[in-house]
């Protein structure tokens, strides 16, 4: 019989790794997942847990808040008074907080440099240990900046043989000792608590070297162009429904910009925001991508955290163009107020934000996805028309829409030899692998519906 606490407590462990982190967990750690305790619930896993996951620890997706909810259920399940949670790090070894709870003073973060002989020994303990004053420098130095004598139970972290880090608990409630049951229940948490906080490092690496490839790519200006082109390439090789996602809405982004009318280094800059606008897509689960269905409320917020984690990605790289920040955090803003993350409205988004998020709604009208059709082009047209002005810029899909007109114009009559080296020389405005079969009426349609619409059926003299 499993207490009830003690259950409700595996179920709080489970919900951040199981919401963000399970594709992980099945490649780095398939011996926790093959846990019989694991295995013995598969209702709970399915049901309860995924419909429990609530929007305080799905949502937790920094480790400072993982860390402190896995804190407290843990001193809950065994009556902790006291308690901290500590990572390790290799180089120089060292145990660093980064969750306490219960003591009257904790510094910001308590650090326990670690000899190589603490290391050994956290490193092959069975498992949770007492610690009494003469026994916790076998697992903790003394030259930190809190003392090791404020705990009385250590839990080794460790994920497939690599220490992770260390669960320290003070006291206990009423000042009795740890039992062998005590023991036993935080170490069963102890391997979820260990995996949360790697799969946070790895999650972390990730978005570094990410960072660092862009800021080499940024040191090398002439290579803008290119450099950026294969990023995007990069960025869309996370999914088969996303393979040249990102460079056609780079590509649209550039057509439209041109339609309204900017200069080169503007559209330019419309192009390399296009590429980038989803590089926070590196971060996340790679299941969700290809699932069949909606997204529960978990796997939204992970998606849809894209565009912050993208944002804080690129606010490091000094790029030649300022709006590549803020195209990457706001792109999924809608007019009306109804996008994320910021619920921006249409006169607090900056044009360049407008431009791709036309674009990348266009492409993902003609894209299929595992749970929808795409559309044919007279569709997303027209889609894309009703949408403005209540979700997106009117100004912006008439750009989009002269650049089809021009497309469908070119493919009925291919410029004349007495044409404009201009006209001569354009390229397609659509994406070759989009068969252009709609026509100039139809366009001249949607947009005099569109204008209507815009101007309430009014009509100004100029
Ligand atoms: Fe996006």
């Amino acid at each position: 019989m499993v207490p009830p606490l003690f259950t409700t407590t595996v179920l709080s462990l489970y919900k951040p790794l199981l919401s963000c982190y399970s594709q992980l967990a099945l490649e780095f750690a398939p011996h926790i997942l093959a846990d019989p305790f694991v295995t013995s619930r598969p209702p709970l896993l399915a049901s309860q847990v995924l419909a429990e996951l609530g929007p305080v620890l799905t949502g937790e997706r920094d480790l400072a808040t993982t860390a402190a909810a896995a804190l407290e259920v843990v001193m809950a399940a065994v009556q902790a008074s006291s308690g901290a949670l500590f990572r390790f790090q290799e180089k120089p070894a060292m145990l660093s907080s980064i969750a306490a709870a219960g003591f009257a003073v904790f510094p910001q973060t308590a650090v326990f440099p670690l000899m190589p002989k603490h290391v050994h020994a956290l490193l092959g303990a069975p498992g949770p240990q007492r610690i009494s004053r003469d026994r916790s420098d076998i697992f903790l130095s003394s030259t930190g900046n809190i003392s090791s004598v404020w705990f009385r139970c250590v839990v080794p972290l460790r994920v497939r043989g690599r220490l992770i880090g260390a669960l320290l608990l003070g006291e206990r409630e009423g000042g009795s000792e740890y039992s062998a049951e005590n023991l036993k229940q935080v170490g069963d948490l102890a391997p979820f608590i260990g995996l949360a906080i790697y799969n946070h490092q790895l999650l972390m690496s990730l978005e570094e070297r990410t960072a660092e490839n862009l800021k080499l790519i940024a040191s090398v200006h002439s290579f803008w162009d290119d450099a950026l082109a294969g990023f995007a390439a990069t960025i869309d090789s996370k999914s088969k429904e996303m393979h040249g996602h990102s460079l056609r809405v780079g590509r649209y982004s550039a057509g439209m910009a041109e339609a309204l009318g900017l200069n080169p280094t503007e559209v330019g800059e419309m192009r390399a925001s296009g590429y980038l606008h989803d590089i926070g897509k590196v971060t996340v689960d790679k299941h969700i991508f290809t699932k069949p269905s909606a997204l529960d409320s978990g796997e939204f917020q992970e998606m849809a955290d894209h565009t912050v984690v993208g944002h804080r990605i690129v606010s490091t790289v000094q790029f030649p163009w300022p709006h590549v920040p803020e195209v990457v955090r706001s792109h999924h803003e809608r007019a009306d107020g109804s996008g994320y993350p910021d619920r921006l409205r249409n006169d607090e988004m900056s044009m360049p934000v407008k431009i791709v998020a036309v674009a990348d709604t266009f492409d993902a009208m003609l894209s299929e996805r595992p749970y929808r059709k795409k559309m044919t082009l007279g569709e997303a047209a027209a889609q894309l028309s009703w949408l403005a002005p209540a979700k997106l810029d009117a100004d912006v899909v008439q750009s989009l829409l002269i650049q089809l007109r021009r497309d469908a114009v070119s493919l009925m009559s291919p410029p004349r030899p007495w044409a404009s080296s201009l006209e001569r020389t354009r390229k397609p405005f659509l994406d070759p692998s989009i068969p252009c079969n709609i026509s100039p009426t139809d366009i001249d349609h949607l947009v005099s519906e569109l204008n209507h619409r815009t101007t309430r059926g009014r009509v100004f003299l100029t």
